[in-house]
């Protein structure tokens, strides 16, 4: 298990005695903790399995190769000795991230809470048993029985949705609207699972008012005891279950129980949703153990006036959703700072306030913001981007591009989901306030690559306009 201390003191990077950092997996999540870690002065050291990835553009030193190989692994932890280990992605080698923890590496959160929540069975099973959080109904069944998918199917009934058992960003999942789908919902999570296919969770459909990320951070109090601290919840929605914008206010009425758009406002259920928030997230937290920041995906439902808060899955590690962070927590403490000072024995300086009668440890935002992600309609090499002068001539608003050297495009259950090659970020009067202004910015930016020379919004990706405010 993770043992951290207080950090008091801090070599140079790169110097002997440096503080050093390895993390599996560098993306955008990932160069922001690094951008963080560098500016408290300490040693970054970046592995993707491609070059130039975002993480890796701003470490002291990247390595090259693919994470499910075990050796390779190895290899970079015993040359580099770090003292902190962060694993950033879901697909790494687990055996030897379990042995290095053995020897007493620090793997963040903990080697075990990574081989849980990599699984939806092994997290559903601690968010529903052990921490004893409200979640939807479901079942679980293997893809190899038509017999066995088709019961449990009409065991939870419809809608429901089916999720491959390994996998991530909605690849697997599929919508179950009536009986014409059980089959094509089998299929679907053979085929397009990353991970493993060969069972299923069977989820009862949510039609939840809000859905939310806690974003809760486990850490050293001034006593050196772990303590858990809540920054406000995350208001956010998906489009093919993948995250396209996300909110956050010093004033949860805004957007609390019933989402930003209702223009229903409840100060008391509010605060009631916001305790029950705390309270989910606390408890699945605490049974994952460690410390860092941990992404708790919730769904809110307002039933006759009682507020409703079902545990969806958690990750430990900043979460997408949280970017809206870059820009609605002073400087120093977005996600990824939160994370970098709770992994390495840092303070984080909270409040203690009273939520619906409980009191917790709490971090607040400056001002009602929201991030809206820049996704690219076209693949290829070398991306360019314009529109920036449209983007970043309203007062609160910033750009922050993550600088992939290419383009992807992967096929989801109902159309193609665009790469994330930026985000635009707002502060706003309120939560709507700062969604709109996040998403005109995102919107006003223009790509194209080597292969696709025509200038694109992503008001032309598929699906472009769902959901959105304007542009519907
Ligand atoms: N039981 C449910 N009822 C209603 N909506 C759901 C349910 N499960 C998932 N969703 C919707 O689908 C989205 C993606 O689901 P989920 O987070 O479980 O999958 P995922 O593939 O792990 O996504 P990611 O890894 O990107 O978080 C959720 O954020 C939510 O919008
Ligand atoms: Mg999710």
């Amino acid at each position: 298990m993770v043992s951290v201390k207080k950090l008091n003191k801090i070599a140079a990077p790169t110097s002997p005695g440096a503080l050093k950092l390895v993390m599996f997996g560098a993306g955008e999540l990932g160069k922001e903790i690094f951008v963080e870690a560098q500016r408290l002065g300490m040693e970054c050291i970046a592995v993707d399995r491609y070059e130039r990835a975002p993480a890796a553009q701003i470490a002291h030193k990247s390595y090259t190769f693919n994470m499910m190989d075990g050796n390779a692994m190895r290899s970079v932890v015993e040359r580099e000795k770090p003292d902190v280990i962060i694993p950033e992605i879901e697909a790494i080698d687990l055996d030897t991230l379990i042995e290095l923890e053995k020897e007493g590496y620090r793997v963040i959160p903990n080697a075990r809470a990574t081989w849980i929540t990599m699984h939806r069975e092994r997290i559903r099973e601690l968010i529903a048993k052990e921490a004893k959080v409200e979640t939807c109904g479901y079942t679980y069944a293997r893809t190899d029985d038509p017999e066995e998918f088709k019961d449990g199917v009409e065991k939870i009934g419809y809608p429901c949705i089916s999720k491959a058992i390994m996998s991530s960003s909605g690849h697997g999942s599929y919508d179950i609207k009536g009986e014409g789908d059980i089959e094509k919902a089998r299929q679907w999570a053979i085929k397009d699972a990353r991970g493993e296919g060969s069972r299923v969770i069977i989820e009862e459909f949510i039609d939840f008012d809000t859905e939310i990320t806690e974003l809760a951070l486990r850490h050293l109090d001034e006593d050196g005891k772990i303590v858990t601290t809540f920054p406000r919840p995350i208001g956010h929605y998906q489009i093919e279950g993948d995250y396209h914008s996300s909110w956050q206010s010093p004033k949860v009425s805004e957007y609390l129980p019933w989402g930003a758009e209702s223009g229903r406002e409840d100060e008391g259920l509010a605060e009631t949703a916001e305790r029950k928030i705390y309270e989910a997230a606390g408890k699945i937290t605490g049974a994952l153990g460690g410390v860092g920041i941990f992404g708790c995906e919730l769904f809110v439902k307002e039933i006759n006036g009682e507020v409703k808060v079902y545990g969806n899955e958690c990750s430990p590690r900043p979460h997408d959703t949280g970017m809206v962070t870059y820009i609605s927590h002073i400087q120093g403490f977005n996600e990824g700072g939160l994370h970098v000072r709770a992994i390495t024995g840092l303070p984080i300086p909270a409040k203690i306030r009273e939520v619906d009668g409980r009191e917790f440890r709490v971090f607040d935002p400056i001002a009602p913001a929201s991030s809206h992600v820049i996704k690219s309609p076209s693949e290829g090499w070398d991306p360019q981007y314009r529109g920036l002068w449209n983007a970043l001539s309203t007062p609160g608003v910033n750009i922050y591009m993550f600088g992939k050297p290419m383009v992807y495009l992967t096929r989801g259950r109902v159309g193609i989901v665009e790469e994330r090659m930026g985000l635009a970020l707002a502060l706003g009067e309120n939560a709507l306030d700062a969604k709109k202004k996040a998403e005109v910015a995102a919107h006003n930016i223009e790509m194209r690559t080597r292969q696709v020379h025509e200038w694109k919004s992503q008001d032309q990706a598929h699906d472009g306009r769902k959901k959105h405010l304007f542009r519907q």
